[in-house]
């Protein structure tokens, strides 16, 4: 479990002939087993943060910490797209960057790989799975290096209603399982609702705009009246900005 520690943190992209905010200052924390939801309109922010997290791109300006106790946080990043290399089998993805030979490394992938169901086919490639298959292989290379904290830019987007929804469930399980801190990038408000200890709401500009704790108990269901009025919430928020951006 890691602690993520951002103030005033700042991304300006510079062309040569414009500047864009991408992050306006943005300071928040993250500690412990919480599972936070970054959401917000489409340019405001929310990849280039977890860019900057995993150390991707690099900050303007701010102060960013993540730590895990005294030392350095491992991440682990499940990308929009599963982006498995073609050319390696899935057992040989998760394996990427770790070591191959050893035997425990191995067992551990092949736990994850079960654990997303996935046990069957750490031979194939991956053009021989399905889109969901492929990102459920994805979201075990993450878990499987161990890290502290898991970074997650909407990794449901591009799935099916009923795919998305068996995936949610495995990720609540796995979370309340390995006791993971995980910052997840969500369009999706009903998703945040359903799986977020706490949502950040971000708006057009990089601005993080508000904070809200979702208090409703585990596991909750996505269909249920608790979670309508949640999600009818954070979009009410979301107008009232809206007005005084206007
Ligand atoms: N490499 C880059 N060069 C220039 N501008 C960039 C670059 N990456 C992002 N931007 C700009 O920064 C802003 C934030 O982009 P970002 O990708 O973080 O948004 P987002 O919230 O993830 O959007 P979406 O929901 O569509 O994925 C946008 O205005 C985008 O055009
Ligand atoms: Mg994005």
């Amino acid at each position: 479990m890691a602690t993520i520690r951002l103030e005033k943190l700042r991304k300006e992209f510079i062309t040569d002939d414009s500047k864009v905010v991408a992050l306006n200052d943005v300071s928040f924390e993250v500690s412990g087993q919480e599972f936070v939801s970054v959401i917000g309109p489409s340019g405001c922010g929310k990849s280039t943060l977890l860019n900057i997290l995993s150390g991707i791109e690099t900050a303007t300006s701010g102060k960013l910490e993540i730590t895990e106790g005294e030392r350095q946080a491992r991440l682990g990043y499940v990308f929009q797209a599963a982006r498995l290399l073609p050319w390696r089998t899935v057992m040989d993805n998760l394996l990427f960057v770790q070591d191959v030979r050893d035997k425990e490394t191995r067992e551990r992938c092949q736990r994850y790989l079960e654990m997303v169901e996935l046990g069957h086919t750490g031979k194939q490639y991956p053009s021989q799975l399905s889109g969901g298959m492929q990102q459920r292989a994805g979201i075990a290379r993450a878990f499987s290096t161990e890290p502290d904290l898991l970074l997650m830019d909407e990794p449901f987007s591009h799935l099916d209603a009923i795919t998305g929804r068996s995936l949610r469930r495995e990720l609540h399980e796995l979370w309340t399982r390995t006791k993971k801190t995980v910052l997840f990038v969500t369009h999706d408000v009903t998703e945040a609702v359903e799986l977020s200890t706490r949502i950040l709401m971000f708006a057009k500009g990089g601005h993080l705009v508000e904070e809200v704790t979702m208090d409703l108990p585990f596991p909750r269901d996505a269909t249920s009246d608790e979670v309508a009025l949640a999600r009818a919430d954070i979009m009410r928020r979301f107008e009232a900005l809206d007005l005084v951006a206007t």
